[in-house]
């Protein structure tokens, strides 16, 4: 695409800027907070600095290439000039996206394609009729520089040479774009992520093991296949007579999610609302953004290491 808008400079928006940029694309980037669009610089510059460490982006990468490559923009008019392809990553409710929507369709391109970041919010019915045929859902996942996943979801009249040509794009940038047939709030990794977070909640709030041990059995019990076997494969080394005698004991069903939990509302209550405030479940004392480095450093080492070991699932099997 010759030219990227992104929508919304926040947790999701800067970085997936990023990508577009070391993709190869010239981006437009805003926000309409100016504080969050300065911040996004200096956010998109670390995590610049942490890939091409890793050997994740080109070693020429630059700070004055990156300010080239993404430029911000104080309005929408001026970001979304010219622009081929529109990324939505503004805040999840469904006022601000319908008003953004409508603003575009005022200044956007006629040809523009138009893909929403939602996460949970059905953004298809907010986005005006003349947009419909241009209308998606490219959905990323944290951090988008290092996860390659990407949710592709058509509008119920998109253009399918629309959906292809954002396919195209996102392939050739080494991403992983999953095409669903129809919106489903969460698409399926995040229901999956969703299925156990209700479940830790349970396990957590009934006292069967502290946040530190329910990770534990996380990290060292499922998390090392995971990768290699995913679900499926891995029900396949089991052997298929076990998932199914499982199934027909019926011996455990889960509860419905909670809607609240106690441990959660009092961390939140004394401010412990995650690393950015330096302490959520777990203390995190030091620089938030050293803190973020760090996590991006060990995910490209397991990165490169999965793509030496290979996985056995999926539907692409390079990594
Ligand atoms: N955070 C995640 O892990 C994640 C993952 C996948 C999808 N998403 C989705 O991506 C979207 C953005 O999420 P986020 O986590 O980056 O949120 P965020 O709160 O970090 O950033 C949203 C930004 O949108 C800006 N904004 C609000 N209205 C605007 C407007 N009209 N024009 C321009 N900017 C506007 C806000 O100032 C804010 O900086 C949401 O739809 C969210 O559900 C988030």
């Amino acid at each position: 695409m010759a030219r990227i808008a992104v929508i919304g400079a926040g947790t999701m928006g800067h970085a997936i800027a990023l990508v577009y940029a070391l993709g190869g694309h010239q981006v437009r980037l805003t926000d309409s907070s100016m504080k969050t669009l300065d911040r996004a610089q200096g956010l998109m510059e670390s995590a610049l600095a942490t890939l091409v460490a890793g050997g994740e982006a080109p070693a020429d990468w630059t700070s004055a290439h990156l300010a080239q490559a993404v430029t911000r923009h104080p309005t929408l008019a001026e970001t979304v000039d010219g622009a081929e392809f529109i990324v939505e990553a503004i805040i999840e409710t469904p006022e601000a996206k319908r008003a953004l929507f409508e603003e575009l369709d005022r200044v956007a391109p006629p040809n523009a394609i138009i893909a929403s970041n939602t996460s949970q919010l059905d953004v298809f019915p907010l986005i005006p009729a003349a947009r419909q045929k241009k209308a998606m859902i490219t959905h990323w996942y944290t951090p988008p520089y290092l996860v390659d996943l990407v949710d592709v979801i058509p509008g119920p009249d998109c253009d399918p040479a629309a959906l292809e040509a954002v396919e195209g794009v996102l392939k050739a940038m080494g991403k992983q774009p999953l095409r669903l047939k129809k919106f489903v709030p969460g698409y399926v990794a995040n229901r999956i992520q969703g299925a156990i977070g209700a479940e830790v909640q349970h396990l957590l709030e009934e006292g069967v093991a502290t946040a530190a041990e329910i990770d534990a059995a996380i990290i060292h019990g499922l998390a090392l296949r995971l990768p290699i076997l995913a679900v499926f494969a891995k029900a396949d080394f089991t052997g298929l007579a076990l998932s199914q005698a499982i199934l027909r004991n019926g011996s455990y069903t889960p509860p419905p999610p909670r809607r609240q939990s106690a441990t959660l509302d009092a961390l939140v209550e004394q401010g412990r609302t995650g690393v950015l405030a330096g302490g959520g479940y777990y203390d995190w004392p030091g620089d938030p953004a050293e803190l973020f480095q760090d996590r991006d450093r060990r995910l490209i080492e397991l990165k490169q290491a999965m793509r030496k070991i290979g996985t056995m699932a999926g539907l692409e099997r390079d990594l």
